[in-house]
């Protein structure tokens, strides 16, 4: 049997077997087995995973390639440019992750300004001696100022989020137009990097990773953070200077950093594990059930759609 699609993943829920019975030419195997080599000579479709990243190598291995579907939002991962200029469709998961991932932000905001860490380890002890007026003070968000990188969906779910609980949101995002966000619960402004910094209690990275937003929070304009100040990472960390956060978080100019993404995923800078009043959790942002089910459904109704020439 020729193989039409070929995925690299069941990914969660029915949707790949649902696509597979529209097509029945499509196979799963590993990225980078022997099969998986010799299926892209036939290959109309890819699906793949964001820790699989292709190389314009691969696309010279597929000829009959038209599209590619990525198990994710982001598409830092593969080679645009090559795909462009060769016709390839590119299909993610826009949308469908933003709820999960802006919760996932919170969840790391919240864990920090009021030291989840430090209180259930004291819980799990044995040590506690009960309540005390200034056991574990952690800090207050109300009327602060969050920042946030990115103004596309998820940069505006976490403004409503942080919104409610009474902070104010500012933005930056590439386009920098000037102009106010409309994040769905108000309007908010747009500032450039340099005057956005110095205000921000707390500031939220939700912008893709680029050729321009790689490296784009180094030393320097970390450094513009007022003290105290948090970081939430749930976008990539190839945007947050690792090293650099990791030395304002031992010098005591960060209050706290909150990661959910690494630079060089799975591998984790192990100055991290030393690093103070940091929570790290393993790439979750988008790790629920419903979240990833409606990821599998995207992906696999935009091939579908694909290959049949309904979008184009
Ligand atoms: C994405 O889809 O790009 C996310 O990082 C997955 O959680």
């Amino acid at each position: 049997m020729t193989t039409r699609i070929l995925s690299t993943s069941p990914f969660v829920g029915p949707a790949l077997q649902e696509l597979g019975a529209r097509f029945p030419e499509l196979s799963i195997a590993p990225f980078r087995s022997i099969a998986w080599k010799m299926g892209l000579a036939q290959a109309e479709a890819l699906l793949g995973l964001l820790t699989e990243p292709l190389t314009e190598a691969d696309l010279d291995l597929a000829p009959r390639l038209r599209v590619i579907g990525t198990f994710s939002v982001g598409l830092n991962h593969l080679p645009l440019e090559a795909c462009a200029q060769r016709g390839i469709r590119i299909v993610n998961t826009p949308d469908v992750l933003t709820d999960a991932t802006a919760d996932l932000a919170l969840t790391l905001l919240l864990a920090l300004t009021r030291r989840l860490r430090d209180g259930e380890a004291l819980a799990r002890s044995g040590q506690w001696k009960g309540w005390a007026p200034d056991q574990l003070l952690g800090t207050g968000i109300k009327g602060k100022v969050c920042a946030i990188l990115g103004a596309g969906p998820t940069g505006k779910a976490f403004a409503r989020r942080v919104w409610a609980l009474g902070m104010k949101p500012l933005f930056w995002d590439r386009e920098n137009k000037g102009t106010p966000v409309d994040f769905g619960a108000g309007l908010a402004r747009r500032l450039p990097l340099a005057d956005l910094l110095p205000r921000a209690a707390v500031l939220s990275l939700h912008c893709p990773l680029s050729a321009e937003t790689r490296g784009l929070l180094s030393l320097p304009l970390l450094q513009l953070l007022p003290p105290g100040a948090f970081i939430i990472n749930t976008a990539r960390g190839g945007i947050l200077d690792e090293d650099a956060t990791i030395q304002l978080l031992h010098s005591g100019h960060l209050g706290g950093a909150g990661l959910d993404v690494y630079e060089n995923e799975p591998n984790i800078n192990g100055a991290w594990f030393q690093a103070p009043r940091t929570v790290l959790l393993p790439h979750l942002g988008s790790a629920t059930q419903e979240t990833r089910e409606a990821m599998a459904r995207c992906l696999c109704d935009g091939i579908a759609a694909t290959l049949e020439g309904k979008l184009g």
